[in-house]
């Protein structure tokens, strides 16, 4: 989530500042790196991402993912705003 943000996108709101509350986050994994693994969506991320109307196969709230290199080169898109 930082790093989208620090990138300049402000379209992804993480309003919460990271701290699991809001779901302004979402976004959707389009393509992991071969040797990355996500970790497991938590019960609680898993009932924010459960009332969005844009909720995907692919969907994680960009704040549960901690970033190092084996994702350098996911492709994520940023899930429209509920
Ligand atoms: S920034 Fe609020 S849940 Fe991720």
């Amino acid at each position: 989530m930082e790093n989208i943000r620090n990138a300049g996108f402000d379209e992804l709101l993480a309003m919460c500042g990271g701290c699991l509350s809001c779901a302004t986050c979402h976004v959707y994994v389009e393509q992991l790196p071969s040797s990355a693994n996500l970790p497991v969506s938590s019960i609680d991320e898993t009932e924010l991402l459960e009332g969005s109307d844009y909720r995907r196969e692919n969907s994680r709230l960009s704040c549960q993912i901690p970033f190092d290199e084996t994702l350098s080169g996911i492709v994520i898109g940023i899930a429209p705003e509920d």
